[in-house]
């Protein structure tokens, strides 16, 4: 496995004052960069690289594009003849296109989401260091969470008609960019119809997900914290921030994460992920959930789908 990890997130915002208090007050990053467009660049307490999400100001909230760091320069040459191999068309972009990123792979994944692959970003720092640190820093901010943990896309998906990228997507990325397959949704009489999966490329249950839905689309980005507490508190500092809480603190069956699921005031959707879930290994046997169990595998106590989970996205 050489994608380690989900390097940053370009969201599309409506008002770029609004969306950084929330990223900041609520979220708890730490701004590191505007660029001469007006895009703002934000990381994570304990994350050392430059940044993990980009706010591009926009009239239409969503997702310019998902990027992942690979561990060398290497990766990217084996990664563009694989691609390129599987019939999509890779961009090689030129060191410094992304703000403090070397060299790059631009593509489109088969569910449309716009993905590039990188080795390397400017290295900053975590804000406890690397010598005798603390397991915290002074002065966080809102819900001080650690780092972005993963993002949940939305790919076109209609049985009736028998479009279904995310089976093409999650073949993509296991075949082609060595994720491997955690849990799955089936779905259909037969449940033989892949509607939604989650994928990792470390020991995490998920580094990337994705569900079937009308259009393309970003369904959530996720922050990680450490524990259920944690994930309470958080809900008490939404609540004061009047911060609009699209589902209350809860356990997801699949991954057992502690969630609340939450907007940004663009009304792009943020998750608070928080506990381990389980320590997921390439050879571990594929958790499936069937078509009648789906609101408990997202909303374990509920056991019921929420009727925003599907409907509601950028
Ligand atoms: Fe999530």
């Amino acid at each position: 496995m050489s994608v380690m990890r989900l390097g940053h997130i370009n969201v599309r915002v409506l008002d770029i004052e609004e969306a950084v208090d929330h990223y900041v007050n609520v979220n708890g990053m730490i701004q590191t960069h505007v660029d001469p467009l007006g895009n703002v660049y934000l990381k994570c307490w304990d994350e050392w690289d430059k940044y993990s999400v980009v706010l591009s100001p926009s009239d239409q909230a969503g997702m310019n594009h998902i990027a992942y760091k690979v561990k060398s320069d290497a990766d990217l040459d084996m990664y563009k003849t694989r691609i390129t191999e599987a019939g999509i068309d890779v961009e090689e972009v030129p060191a410094g296109t992304l703000e403090f990123v070397g060299r790059a792979l631009k593509f489109k994944v088969p569910s449309e989401h716009e993905m590039y692959l990188y080795a390397e970003k400017e290295y900053v720092g975590t804000s406890v260091g690397t010598t005798n640190p603390d397991p915290w820093p002074d002065d966080l901010k809102g819900v001080g969470a650690h780092w972005v943990d993963h993002a949940l896309l939305m790919c076109p998906f209609d049985p009736e008609t028998g479009v279904n990228t995310v089976a093409e997507v999650t073949s993509f990325m296991v075949d082609v960019l060595d994720f491997y397959l955690v849990e799955q949704v089936m779905v259909g009489p037969d449940g033989d119809i892949q509607l939604a999966t989650w994928l990792s490329c470390s020991n995490t249950p998920h580094d990337i997900a994705f569900v079937g839905g009308p259009v393309s689309g970003l369904h959530h980005l996720a922050y990680f914290l450490d524990s259920w507490n944690d994930v309470l508190k958080a809900a008490d500092i939404m609540s004061k921030k009047r911060v609009k809480i699209d589902v209350t603190p809860q356990r997801h069956g699949i991954t057992r994460g502690y969630t609340i699921y939450y907007f940004d005031p663009s009304g792009n959707r943020n998750e608070t992920f928080a506990g381990l879930g389980y320590l997921a290994q390439p050879d571990r046997p594929v958790t499936t959930w069937t078509e009648d169990q789906l609101g408990a595998g997202i909303f374990y106590h509920t056991r019921e789908l929420v009727e925003s989970f599907t409907t509601v996205y950028t």
